[in-house]
């Protein structure tokens, strides 16, 4: 059988962090950053995998658990073959545009690509979006279960099912997708994503930490999740510091809530002021924000983004930033000098539209 050619974005979540493993809301928008895999099937079990963005082949059996990258794709391999798919050992070479590190999900980005290169070779419809959330679900237990990350389903969930020119609101409570147009460009808006080149790892324990106190917050509170939780009771939970962690996910839930409303009113203010609110929560209740980040986002306020928060999962990585188009190249300045002027590692920065999910490229 010829080699297959597939793609993944990564993904910026313009608002709703740290709610999906609470049974929550988030808005996330697919990057027209991709990493892209062309997988050869084979007649044994065995993974050759090389990278252009790494200097190591691995070579080992699907079932072997080996550690970094090359993680991520033999734990889909493996994740596929235990949903009972005939999925094949393999040649794999991966190329990659998504930024490591970032928190723009270059790890989902290679999952959901060889996910979907595999899907092509065993013959799955990947027009069918059954089929795409089978994946999604395939690559959510790859890095919890094979990685060791305990991440929560966002950043898969709409490397499969994002569509361009979109947000996606996820639904965590109810498994719902909802696709949320984003019409920046009549607006005369831009999205900036500002990577502090701060480098976190969620496996690290940070992220790990935050769960953990989320479960106990919702135990406390004597419900499954937070989800269920409102803010009036909160104030039963007698923990400081879980009552804040607790707080910050009830508020972002609610958060998005007004942030998909803004954006069907075309209210960019609106929308830009919940992104403010959703820093200030994240770094004074849920902790999760630093120096680089803090400094990222004041500073592309100060120099007239409308709105910015940090993104992903904290402790490092991104920010984004709702920018007039006239100004994304003096906010991306300032943000370039305040930095210098800290003496801290340059930020990249990408003006960055709502890309399309996984996809297959060429073959079989
Ligand atoms: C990381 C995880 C996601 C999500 C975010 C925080 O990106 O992979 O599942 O929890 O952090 O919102």
């Amino acid at each position: 059988m010829p080699a297959v050619v597939a793609s993944a974005p990564g993904r910026v979540n313009l608002i709703g962090e740290h709610t999906d493993y609470n049974g929550g809301l988030c808005l996330p928008v697919a990057l027209p950053q991709r990493t892209t895999v062309t997988l050869a099937p084979r007649d044994d079990l065995t993974l050759r995998l090389t990278s252009a963005q790494e200097d190591q082949t691995w070579e080992g059996r699907v079932e072997d658990h080996p550690g970094g990258w090359a993680a991520y794709v033999a734990g889909v391999v493996q994740a596929m073959r235990d949903d009972g798919h005939a999925a094949p050992g393999l040649d794999a070479s991966v190329d990659s545009e998504v930024p490591v590190g970032a928190g723009l999900s270059s790890s989902a980005a290679l999952e959901c690509a060889v996910a979907t290169g595999v899907a092509a070779l065993v013959d799955l419809d990947l027009a069918d979006r059954r089929v795409r959330r089978g994946l999604a679900q395939a690559c959510i237990r790859a890095e919890n279960e094979y990685v060791g990350a305990p991440t929560g389903g966002m950043d898969q969930t709409v490397a499969m099912l994002a569509e361009p020119g979109h947000a996606l609101l996820l639904d965590f409570a109810d498994g719902s997708a909802t696709p949320v147009e984003l019409p920046l460009d009549g607006a005369g808006l831009v999205l900036l994503v500002i990577d502090t080149r701060v480098s976190h790892a969620l496996t690290d324990g940070g992220y790990g930490n935050r769960r953990q106190e989320c479960a106990e917050a919702a135990g406390a509170l004597g419900v499954r999740s937070l989800r269920d939780a409102s803010l009036s009771s909160l104030r039963s939970i007698a923990d400081p510091v879980l009552r804040r962690r607790a707080r910050h996910v009830v508020t972002e839930n609610l958060r998005v809530l007004s942030a998909v409303g803004a954006i069907g009113d075309r209210s960019w203010e609106a929308l830009a002021a919940v992104l403010d609110a959703s820093h200030v929560s994240m770094r004074d209740d849920f902790e999760i924000s630093c120096r680089e980040l803090d400094l990222a986002v004041e500073t592309a306020r100060t120099a007239g983004a409308l709105g910015a928060r940090m993104t992903g999962g904290g402790f490092g990585g991104s920010a984004v930033a709702l920018v007039p188009r006239q100004l994304s190249s003096a906010v991306q300045d300032s943000v370039l000098g305040a930095f210098r002027d800290a003496g801290l590692t340059q930020p990249a920065c990408y003006v960055v539209t709502p890309g399309e999910a996984a996809r297959l490229e060429s073959g079989p």
